[in-house]
């Protein structure tokens, strides 16, 4: 792909359009909007637009589309598979601006949003009317819904709530063409024409910016019980997954985290007070909610007697929101502990959840073929393991040479299991080589030819999604 390099004329367009201060070209701005969450990547924009409007972000794209200029566009950049960086310069054209809550309709139990509303900002904002957003991903603290709607994110209340796109009812979108379109209506069921709606959520900022979500809420569950299961096998703590849903219970959170994972978090967060005995090898956090507590009390029973058939220590229940809030602390902080310890990368992996197991078991042999550790933790109620390579003492050369190898292997056995490489990260830029996997050349046939009629120039978010 071959794009138009920013040149002064560009600049001047643009200086008519936004004001000086919407407008960054010195290398240190510059800087920050190169990066996301995603390894150590770094790839640089020529110019950072932040438009204000609708109109001046239709205008920037149009004009960008006219010239054949590359177009990024980036939420709060807490991405974690590089869906956000500028791989090929040009424009990075950042949502900062469209960061409002317009209108919370209790009536309806919906919310209209801009895409810059940092995710837990809005889910604090509908508690306070007795309303649940529920999709969490562990950054919502940082992350916003623009990025969680591209991403079709998750976190840990998805194994009940279900992901992102479960409370997406209509979009605000501009296309590459500049023009600005509505993909559905402010309504629960739509049964009109093809779903345009489903098709941008997950579209990773490839074909279209999407300027406004109309999002479904739904009542707030009124409590919850949490509690940590330690197990002496990692193995058998993937098996007790399935086992809780086959005692008909859904918890509201089922967190897998080996060993290492909370160890290190712990650390990182110098957090001393979970006692990790040496023989613990993982953990379960699961949680329940509901408006009763003895339907609470209950399932917290029926989840006790289940898991007190495999190797398990000394359970703990959260007995204060104190302790709940320290224990999802520590769930939510392990990817960045885990970033703090070493060159590391994160695979995304999901599968039907009866085959955690077996998912688990696979990637520790192809570890110990390839020579690296690996620290494991997700939504396991969901299927969905985050797989953390850990460079350690490998080799630059291994590193480099071999371990795209490993992670096809990884991949492999993943889909061998009826499962897919990205649970709720995206594939972005780090995963997009190993799109063959998952997809045969007619699906990607057809998603080449979706992308094709929303942008045919390529010029939005260009290197993403598709093999080189
Ligand atoms: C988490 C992020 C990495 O679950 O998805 O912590
Ligand atoms: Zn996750």
């Amino acid at each position: 792909m071959i794009f138009k390099r920013i040149d002064q004329l560009d600049i001047d367009f643009f200086t008519e359009l936004l004001s000086s201060s919407n407008i960054k070209l010195d290398p240190d701005q510059l800087e920050q909007y190169a990066h996301d969450e995603t390894e150590d990547l770094v790839y640089s924009p020529e110019v950072v637009l932040l438009p204000e409007s609708v109109d001046q972000l239709s205008a920037i794209i149009s004009y960008c589309n006219k010239m054949n200029i590359a177009v990024t566009p980036q939420g709060a950049r807490t991405g974690l598979s590089g869906g956000a960086l500028p791989l090929y310069g040009g424009v990075a054209l950042s949502m900062e601006k469209f960061d409002k809550i317009l209108d919370i309709d209790t009536k309806n139990g919906q919310v209209t949003v801009e895409p810059a509303v940092i995710t837990q900002v809005l889910q604090e904002a509908v508690a306070e009317k007795g309303l649940f957003y529920p999709p969490d991903p562990a950054s919502r603290g940082s992350c916003s819904i623009g990025g969680n709607l591209a991403e079709n994110s998750g976190g840990p209340k998805a194994v009940k709530y279900g992901v992102t796109n479960e409370y997406v009812l209509n979009l605000e979108v501009v296309l590459p063409s500049g023009e600005v379109i509505w993909t559905g209506a402010n309504v629960l069921k739509n049964a009109t024409g093809y779903n345009l709606t489903q098709l941008i959520v997950g579209s990773e900022g490839t074909l279209g910016i999407i300027t406004k979500a109309v999002l479904k809420l739904i009542p707030h569950p009124k409590m919850n019980m949490l509690m940590l299961v330690p197990f002496r096998s990692a193995e058998q703590a993937c098996e007790a997954v399935a086992a809780i849903f086959q005692e008909r219970i859904v918890p509201s959170g089922m967190e897998f985290m080996e060993r290492d994972a909370l160890i290190w978090t712990r650390d990182f967060i110098n957090d001393d007070s979970i006692q990790i005995p040496d023989d613990i090898q993982a953990h379960l956090l699961i949680e329940v909610d509901g408006n009763d507590e003895s339907t609470l009390m209950k399932d917290c029973e029926a989840i006790m007697s289940v898991v007190e058939k495999f190797d398990v220590g000394e359970i703990l229940f959260a007995d204060s929101q104190a302790q709940k809030d320290k224990l999802w602390n520590l769930r939510r902080k392990v990817g960045e502990a885990v970033k703090s310890q070493s060159i590391y990368k994160e695979e995304d992996t999901v599968v039907p959840r009866f085959e955690l197991p077996k998912l688990l078991k696979g990637v520790k042999d192809i570890g110990r073929r390839y020579g690296f550790q690996s620290v494991c933790y997700g939504h396991a109620g969901d299927g969905n393991l985050h797989i953390n390579i850990i460079k350690g003492e490998l080799s630059e050369d291994v590193w480099n040479n071999e371990l795209s190898k490993a992670i096809r292997e990884i991949f492999d056995l993943t889909v061998s299991l009826g499962g897919t490489i990205s649970g709720e990260h995206g594939i972005g830029h780090v995963q997009k080589n190993f799109m063959d996997i998952p997809f045969g050349d007619v699906e990607l046939k057809l998603m080449k030819g979706i992308k094709d009629l929303f942008d045919p120039k390529g010029i939005l978010n260009p290197g993403k999604i598709f093999p080189d």
